[in-house]
């Protein structure tokens, strides 16, 4: 049974309404509820003075109630006498300088002082707690991120992250080539991060930025390994996780989910759906990026339940029909456990125009009784948590090309993620499950394997993609592949995309950033498309042409190729297009490798398979505001604004 979670603070509201929430969550087909991520201050109120009577009591509710608690360690937001008594716990913004207290989410992580402390709340909970029946799960923090903190802890172990790289200051000026501008490092005290915001990020050494956002990935991981292991060394059987999120500065997700049982992400779509065609807006991508942190299905720890309003002003209200469609949306791309975000709206605190599932009214309203719907809709399919998405697409990501493209923009209109999007959008616009994985993961199973931007090279990815080719897959490579080395310097004397030019049979002749710039590519069969940000200018080196530019100096030059290789082929695409293109090149590829497809869906209607023993579903969902329909096996399908219409294997609707 997929289970349905609620965020709830007991520290916020009168005993007296514990009772009664409970009870109303239970009925509602609640069976986890989330607890404790902000709470330090009420469980140490005093420098090692210990309450946890209220959790205690808390908890005993809930559990009479017949749900468990998924619990939160509380380290996000340390209480205000650890960071008065201790200001070296407090993170530092770029300036060097302290950042303000009495928000949230201040601390530094790699703090010796605040180790110390939050080891010992974190001891103190799971000594007292874990192995409990009652709990179900364990979170770490809340929304960890690749925060950037600059204080002297981090600077000093940003120097000893770097001198166990490198090992000496001679091979790390090489690496970061400190020849320009007169940057050699002569001392590792000269090593600062590269943050200060006046400069950030275009006037510091790209090799230097990459390096400090793999030392900041290695710092949240290094977080997650040490408050997992204190909870682990209580209960070895304990289901640990953290709430992933896509914040600016985003961690390696590989990374910090390896040491964790179970990948999970808070989901919060979009309420004000933009009427662009060409707006990526879905969640979709995110979803097929979380399964794949541990290629598993995951958990959503915070669904989308009410207006936003953290921070100010406030969002729209959600469309009838849009919290049952989104968190629908999100089981249909593998989620087994959504947990909404809050129970009831906060009367205090900066979050208080944040909107919980209840408004501060505490009546019940629409948003419960969607939320209830969604309840009724999944205890109608037990067996749902024992299938999984299978797919014979996949979409490689790289932490690393997202840490050197967010620092180096290539171009406007240009960006990695939404390079990514467009590719999940094509494949989930003709009903074919996509997997966004690892770029590093095995790609066995696959049938087609789509490389956007692979910009700082793994060479030996081009040889694994090589040999997938070879043995009848397809590839697809884009534009900025092989542009940089490991320590992101840009690579010598090979034309691009250097490392994937023999499996593409193309090189790049010569490149134009056109940013918001648009110009035309057709194709032999006349179909004309819109690209806008980057244009390459390729040349056949044994590759087929399969669109050509229609303006500039380049007219009549290759844009887009096709190469037959070994038993495959390998595509270039070499300039950034909009929806149209990239499924008209997946519907071709489908068909090519006998992928079954659903090549008549509206724009905007978004098809998923999970299957298992107990046999298939297919979720249709419209993630639009108008009503869509489309024909389906000789019917006509009518799905009504953000509607999700489900069909068993054998072609029931439940
Ligand atoms: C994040 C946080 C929550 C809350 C919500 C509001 O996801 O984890 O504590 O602030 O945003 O949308
Ligand atoms: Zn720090």
């Amino acid at each position: 049974m997929i289970k349905i979670g609620m965020a709830y603070y007991p520290e916020h509201w009168d005993r007296a309404l514990w009772e009664r929430d409970a009870a109303r969550m239970a009925a509602l087909g609640v069976h986890v509820v989330r607890l404790g991520e902000f709470a330090w201050g009420r469980m140490e109120p005093e420098d090692g003075r210990f309450d946890f009577g209220w959790l205690d009591e808390a908890i005993d509710v809930i559990a009479r109630h017949g749900m468990r608690v998924i619990l939160c360690t509380p380290t996000n937001s340390a209480p205000m006498w650890l960071y008065t008594g201790h200001p070296d716990t407090v993170q530092h913004g770029p300036d060097g300088r302290p950042i303000d207290l009495g928000i949230r989410g201040h601390r530094c992580t790699l703090s010796p002082t605040f180790r110390r402390y939050a080891a010992r709340i974190t001891e103190q909970m799971a000594k007292r707690y874990a192995g409990r029946r009652s709990i179900f799960a364990w979170q770490i923090d809340n929304e960890l991120e690749n925060d950037h903190c600059a204080c002297q802890a981090c600077r000093e172990n940003f120097r000893r992250w770097l001198r166990e790289k490198y090992g000496t200051l001679d091979a790390l000026n090489r690496a970061w080539g400190t020849d320009v501008w007169s940057g050699q490092i002569t001392a590792w005290e000269q090593i600062e991060p590269p943050v200060s915001k006046a400069y950030m990020p275009d006037w510091y050494d790209p090799a230097c930025m990459l390096d400090y956002e793999r030392f900041g990935a290695w710092r949240t991981a290094d977080f997650v390994y040490f408050e997992r292991d204190i909870i682990k060394a209580h209960d070895p059987s304990a289901l640990v996780t953290t709430n992933g999120w896509f914040p600016a500065n985003m961690p390696d997700f590989y990374q910090t989910f390896a040491p964790l049982d179970v990948a999970a992400y808070d989901n919060y779509p979009p309420m004000d759906l933009p009427e662009d065609p060409e707006a990526l807006y879905s969640n979709a991508f995110g979803l097929d990026f979380v399964r794949g942190f541990k290629r598993q299905n995951f958990w959503i720890l915070e669904q989308l339940g009410g207006a936003g309003g953290c921070w100010s002003p406030m969002g729209i209200a959600p469309e009838p029909g849009m919290l049952e469609g989104y968190a629908l949306q999100a089981v249909a791309h593998g989620a087994d456990l959504v947990s909404f975000f809050r129970w009831r709206s906060a009367c205090s605190g900066a979050e208080m125009l944040g909107h919980g599932v209840l408004d501060h009214d505490d009546r019940d309203n629409r948003r419960l009784g969607e939320i209830g719907q969604f309840c009724r809709r999944l205890e109608a399919l037990p067996d749902l948590d024992k299938t999984c998405l299978r797919s014979p697409v996949a979409i490689l990501y790289g932490p690393d090309q997202e840490f050197a493209l967010k620092n180096q923009r290539q171009s406007r209109n240009f960006a990695y993620w939404t390079q990514l999007k467009l590719f999940q959008d094509a494949c989930m616009g003709l009903g074919v499950n996509v997997d966004v994985i690892s770029q590093d993961a095995p790609l066995d199973g696959y049938k087609a394997v789509l490389v956007p931007t692979h910009y700082v090279t793994d060479p030996t990815l081009a040889t694994r993609l090589e040999a997938f080719a070879a043995a009848g897959g397809t590839v697809v490579i884009t534009n900025r592949s092989g542009v940089k080395d490991e320590h992101n310097n840009c690579v010598f004397g090979q034309p691009l995309p250097t490392a994937f030019r023999h499996l593409c049979g193309c090189r790049v002749e010569e490149y134009d950033a056109i940013g918001e710039k648009r110009v035309h590519i057709e194709t032999a069969a006349g179909e004309r498309f819109t690209v806008t940000g980057w244009c390459d200018v390729l040349a056949p080196e044994g590759a087929d042409v399969w669109a050509r530019y229609t303006e500039k100096f380049y007219a009549g030059s290759p844009a887009v190729t096709k190469n037959a290789f070994g038993a495959g082929r390998a595509y270039y695409v070499g300039a950034v297009g909009q929806r149209a293109l990239y499924r008209t090149l997946l519907a071709e590829i489908c068909r090519e490798l006998a992928i079954p497809m659903l090549p008549d869906l509206p724009l905007g209607v978004e098809v998923t398979t999970r299957t298992g023993k107990s046999g298939a579903y297919t979720f249709f969902f419209n993630n639009t505001l108008r009503a869509q329909t489309f024909p389906l096996d000789g019917e006509q399908v009518v799905l009504r604004p953000m509607e999700m219409k489900i069909r068993t294997g054998d072609g029931a609707w439940v």
